[in-house]
């Protein structure tokens, strides 16, 4: 059988292993639901980046929001990359782990002007700016405390990543990033208010993008307009690209990254750009592959329509089925012998979007453990409490060491911050 996406993840004899460690196993010792994460697969998802981008001036900035596991952005952090923040949170989270400030960039439509001045004092690289009102707001919070901001506008080029409606951001409709036919406009302004210093270009068209053209169609819209820009005496350093690269769940085949950047470098070239800084932001594709969600099967409940089986795990432990009807793939951990039968495999929550996997054909009993896979990204950073349920215990594994990286919540610590009525 042959799973889709990480090669550090197979079966050997019956037994599921990511790297060398049976997956079965880590749940008996430290319970269900369990996200696992494998810092081999994660690094060898950052390599075709930086070999790609080797040789010119470049920063991967790894896209927090993705998995923002204090031991992952450590993992990130030593192997040289930037981070791609969107709130304070994020920003004390990468300082923790040992982030590096100046290679941080700042994005997002709403930033607070607590968060500006946080960002500003820690000395971020730059604020991916998406409005004329953040910019003026900026440049207030910047002169009030004598910091200059290096900004970068988020421009929208309006093409179609063709991925799901909701993780599709680069089009007219969509709320982010500056219009096409007002940024340089918004250039001009940057240019002209105290506190602002423009450095860069970016723009993020989507996520689970598998197709290399809208990069580069967005690219000759964001090139075009930095030709413009500069036309008037504003200085471009650098050219950030977002992030959006998909990865495979069952049968996609998205382009290996150092494919997507050797054509999206060549067209920079040919168009004489090549000499500017080049910053990519992407998340799910470092992490996405490198992660499975385990659970534990607690009861089959056979139906005259449909058959259900009912798992630990849970739309408050992992949300994509439930909001975007995701499809993720699921196996069981131990591979048994026999035949399969066709069963919705469904978590305890009271919501019939409470699915993880529909019709999937599964040879299953109870007590058995499945594997969610491709689960490292968007997984435990959408984690709710939903249904007062602890959020999962998270474990790190690289060869046949394993890490717990964050204990499982007690169901003391879900009402610690409430109290009662004093009368
Ligand atoms: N940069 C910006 C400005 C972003 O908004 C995002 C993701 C990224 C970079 C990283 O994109 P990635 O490389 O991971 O595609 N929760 C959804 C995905 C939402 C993506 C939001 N923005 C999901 O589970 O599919």
């Amino acid at each position: 059988m042959t799973l889709p996406g990480s090669p550090f993840l197979a079966y050997q004899g019956a037994d599921l292993f990511l790297d060398d460690v049976p997956l079965r196993d880590l749940v008996k010792q430290h319970g269900s639901p369990l996200y696992v994460y494998s810092r081999r697969a994660m690094l060898a998802a950052l390599a075709p980046y930086q070999r790609a981008l080797q040789g010119r001036a470049h920063l991967v900035c790894y896209a927090v929001k993705a998995n923002s596991n204090l031991a992952v952005l450590q993992t990130f952090a030593k192997a040289g990359c930037g981070f791609d923040i969107v709130s304070e949170g994020e920003l004390a989270r990468v300082l923790a782990a040992g982030g590096e400030a100046g290679k941080v960039v700042f994005s997002g439509v709403g930033k607070t002007r607590r968060e500006m001045r946080l960002a500003l004092e820690a000395g971020v690289r730059c604020f991916n700016v998406e409005s004329t009102a953040e910019l003026e707001v900026l440049s207030q919070v910047a002169s009030e405390i004598g910091r200059t901001a290096r900004v970068s506008l988020r421009v929208n080029p309006d093409v179609d990543a063709g991925t799901h409606p909701y993780i599709s951001t680069g089009l007219k409709g969509n709320k982010f990033g500056v219009a096409h036919e007002v940024a340089l406009a918004t250039y001009r302004r940057a240019a002209s208010l105290p506190g602002i210093e423009v450095v860069g270009i970016d723009c993020h068209i989507g996520s689970q993008i598998t197709e290399v053209s809208p990069y580069l169609d967005a690219l000759d819209r964001v090139l075009d307009l930095v030709e413009a820009i500069e036309a008037e005496g504003i200085r471009i350093h650098h050219l950030d690209l977002g992030g959006g690269l998909g990865i495979t769940y069952t049968d996609e085949v998205p382009p290996a990254a150092d494919v997507l950047i050797g054509q999206l470098l060549a067209k920079i070239d040919a168009r004489g750009h090549g000499h500017r800084e080049i910053v990519f932001e992407p998340g799910r594709s470092l992490v996405g592959n490198a992660g499975v969600l385990l659970t534990e099967v607690m009861f089959l409940k056979p139906g005259e329509q449909k058959n259900f089986c009912v798992v630990d795990a849970a739309m408050n432990d992992l949300m994509r089925p439930a909001l975007y009807e995701a499809y993720m793939s699921i196996v069981n951990t131990q591979q048994p012998d026999g035949a399969t039968e066709v069963w919705d495999v469904v978590g305890p929550v009271c919501e019939s979007g409470d699915w993880l996997g529909r019709d999937r054909a599964l040879n299953v009993q109870a007590g058995d453990v499945l594997a969610v896979l491709s689960a490292g990204a968007y997984g435990m950073t959408m984690a709710s409490n939903y249904n007062t349920r602890g959020r999962a215990a998270e474990l790190m594994v690289d060869g046949n060491q394993v890490w717990v990286v964050r204990e499982r919540e007690a169901v003391a610590d879900l009402f610690k911050l409430e109290m009662l009525l004093p009368v």
